[in-house]
């Protein structure tokens, strides 16, 4: 059997999953680039919610068709729920997502794809009662 290598991106945004250094001081290229999840604090077992999730707002990001958000993915921690796809200046980054879940993760995580900057996640913590 083949051993796990460790692996570092060092600063290459375009390798791993981006996320912000410090979550209290984020850069505006970080602010430009999480997704940014809108969800109750708690909700119950198998009960539909919306989730919003939005990139750009807490920076405005480009949307034109050379620099875009390309896509949205939901999961609730690392189980996928849903994904959205966008054309650059024609859609928005910013999606309504209604799902119900069975039992906790523990927090709603997104994904957000810039065409020029790579993977992106933000998350929220979420409680299932
Ligand atoms: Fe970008």
């Amino acid at each position: 059997m083949e051993e796990k290598k460790e692996y570092s991106c060092d600063n290459d945004i375009l390798c791993g999953v981006n996320k912000p250094k410090d979550i209290s001081n984020m850069t505006d290229f970080e602010k430009k680039h999480i997704p940014v999840i809108t969800a109750p604090d708690k909700v119950n077992k198998n009960e539909e919610f919306d989730v919003i999730v939005e990139v750009g707002k807490l920076f405005p990001h480009p949307n034109e068709p050379g620099h875009f958000i390309s896509w949205i993915e939901l999961y609730s921690g690392d189980t996928f729920l849903a994904r959205a796809y966008f054309s650059g200046g024609t859609s928005s980054p910013k999606v309504l997502f209604r799902v119900k879940l069975s039992h906790a993760h523990g927090f709603l995580k997104a994904w957000a794809m810039c065409n020029l900057h790579g993977l992106w996640q933000g998350e929220k913590p979420i409680e299932i009662i």
